[in-house]
C-alpha cells in the first residue's frame, strides 16, 4: 500500500477499508510513513470526515500502537473519567477522591495542558514533591492499597496518538469528530478501565463550539466504548465560562481543597456530586446525591486526596500552602447588573501568558500564576465590586488590564448558565 493513495482516497471522499487504516497507523506509528503525509491525511479527515466503521477501525488500530494495562488485578469495577478539555477543569482533582471515597477504585492516567487548556497532571504537580510518573506494577499497588492514584499517561500506550496528537497541534486538524473520537477512546480503551465517563465539553473554551458538535462527539465515543464491551457514559458540559472560580494551577489545587472542605461555590459542588453520582452506578453503585455531597463536603474526599497527594510522594504542608505571586490584582465591577459572559477561551489564554499554560509543548510553567474569580455568569454585582483577581510574577500594565476588564459583559438581564447540558449513555 502507499499512503499518498490512501490520503487520496479520503480527500476524494472515499470510504477506508479496515486493512488501510490499520496499514497507514502502523506505517505511521513504526515511522516509515513521514508526517507530512500523516498532516496531509488528517487534513483530509477533517474535510471529508469518516463514518462509524471507519472511525472504529482507526481507534482500534490506535490501540494497536502501544500497549493496554490490565487492571484485572484491581477487585471491583473499575471507573475511568476524561474531559475533552477546558479552561479551570480542576474536576478530576475532586471527582476521583470523591468515587473512591465509595470503595470504588479509580486508576486515572490523566493528560498536559497545551493552550488555553489546562491538565490535570500540571495542577498535581504544582504541590511540591507529587510524582506522576509511576511504573505500572506501582499504580497498581497504589489503587489495591488505598483505592486511587492519578498519575501521567505511560510512553508505551497509544503511541500512535501521541505523535498524531502533536501533529494535529500544529495543522489546526485537532477539532475534527472522527480525530477526536479516536484519541480519546483509544487512550481511555488501552488504559483499561471497565467503565468510563465522559465529559465533553461544549462552547468558546472548548474544541466543540457547538451543543450539536457536542453530541455527536459524545455520541460517537459512547458507541466506540460500548462496541469494545465498557460500559460508557457521557456528558455534555458548559465550558462558555471557567468551570469554578480559579483558573492556574496551585490556584486551582487549593479551590479543589476549598471545595472538598465545604467551602467551595455550591454550583460546581453540586455539578460534582452529579458526575459522581454517574461514575458510581457506572461501578454499580447507587447513592443519592444527598450522601454523596455529605462524603464531599464532610472530609471523606478530602482525606482520600490527601492520601493519594501523600502516596505519590507530594508534601502535605505544601499542598495547603497559598499561591506565591508577587502581585495580586483586584478587577472591579465598571457597572452594576449581572455577569452575563466570562469568555473561557479569552481566560485561558490571559492565563496563560500569565505563565500558568503552555504556548508549546516544551513551555514551562509557573505554578503559582493565575486567576480567581469571585463572580460567576448569572452573578449579580455592583459597581465596584470586585469581580476577580489575577495572580502574576510581573506587575499588570493597562494593556493588560483593560484586555481583562473588555471581557467581563456584564447585562441588565440575568441569564442562568446550566452545567450539564445532555447526558448520553
Ligand atoms: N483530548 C484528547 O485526548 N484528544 C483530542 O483529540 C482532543 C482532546
Amino acid at each position: 500500500m502507499r499512503a499518498v493513495d490512501l490520503i487520496q482516497k479520503k480527500r476524494d471522499n472515499q470510504v477506508l477499508t479496515r486493512q488501510e487504516i490499520e496499514w497507514l497507523i502502523s506505517s505511521y506509528a513504526a515511522g516509515t510513513v513521514p508526517d507530512y503525509q500523516m498532516s496531509a491525511f488528517a487534513m483530509a479527515v477533517y474535510f471529508r470526515g469518516m463514518d462509524m466503521q471507519e472511525i472504529r477501525d482507526l481507534t482500534l488500530a490506535m490501540v494497536e500502537t502501544g500497549e493496554s494495562i490490565d487492571l484485572s488485578a484491581i477487585p471491583g469495577i473499575k471507573v475511568d473519567k476524561h474531559s475533552t478539555g477546558g479552561v479551570g477543569d480542576k474536576v478530576t482533582l475532586i471527582l476521583a477522591p470523591l468515587v473512591a471515597s465509595f470503595g470504588v477504585p479509580v486508576a486515572k492516567m490523566s493528560g498536559r495542558g497545551l493552550g488555553h487548556t489546562g491538565g490535570t497532571l500540571d495542577k498535581l504537580e504544582a504541590v511540591k514533591g507529587y510524582q506522576v510518573e509511576r511504573p505500572q506494577k506501582a499504580f497498581i499497588k497504589q489503587v489495591q492499597e488505598i483505592g486511587l492514584a492519578v498519575i501521567g499517561q505511560s510512553e508505551r500506550l497509544v503511541k500512535a496518538d501521541k505523535l498524531l496528537y502533536a501533529l494535529r497541534d500544529v495543522t489546526a486538524t485537532v477539532d475534527t469528530i472522527p480525530l477526536i473520537a479516536s484519541s480519546v477512546m483509544s487512550k481511555k480503551i488501552a488504559a483499561g478501565a471497565d467503565s468510563i465517563l465522559l465529559d465533553v465539553t461544549v462552547g468558546n473554551g472548548a474544541f466543540m463550539k457547538t451543543v450539536a458538535d457536542a453530541e455527536k462527539l459524545a455520541e460517537t465515543m459512547v458507541t466506540l466504548g460500548k462496541e469494545v464491551g465498557r460500559k460508557t457514559v457521557a456528558v455534555v458540559t458548559d465550558m462558555s465560562q471557567p468551570l469554578g472560580q480559579a483558573v492556574g494551577n496551585r490556584l486551582e489545587v487549593l479551590e479543589a481543597l476549598q471545595i472538598m472542605q465545604g467551602q467551595g461555590r455550591e454550583d460546581i459542588s453540586h455539578f460534582i456530586c452529579d458526575l459522581a453520582k454517574i461514575m458510581l452506578k457506572l461501578a454499580g453503585v447507587e447513592e443519592s446525591l444527598a450522601v454523596i455531597h455529605q462524603h464531599l463536603v464532610g472530609g471523606r474526599a478530602l482525606r482520600k486526596f490527601e492520601e493519594m497527594i501523600a502516596a505519590q510522594g507530594g508534601d502535605l504542608k505544601d499542598l495547603y500552602r497559598p499561591a506565591d505571586a508577587r502581585f495580586v490584582t483586584e478587577i472591579l465591577a465598571e457597572e452594576s447588573g449581572y455577569i452575563a459572559e466570562l469568555p473561557a477561551l479569552e481566560f485561558g489564554l490571559f492565563a496563560m501568558k500569565l505563565g500558568a499554560g503552555r504556548a508549546v509543548k516544551s513551555d514551562c510553567l509557573d505554578y503559582e500564576t493565575g486567576l480567581v474569580f469571585e463572580k460567576k455568569v448569572g452573578d449579580a454585582v455592583r459597581k465596584g465590586e470586585r469581580v476577580a483577581c489575577i495572580y502574576s510574577q510581573e506587575e499588570l500594565g493597562e494593556k493588560e488590564l483593560t484586555e481583562f476588564q473588555k471581557n467581563v459583559k456584564i447585562m441588565r438581564e440575568r441569564l442562568v448558565p446550566k452545567e450539564i447540558i445532555k447526558i448520553i449513555s
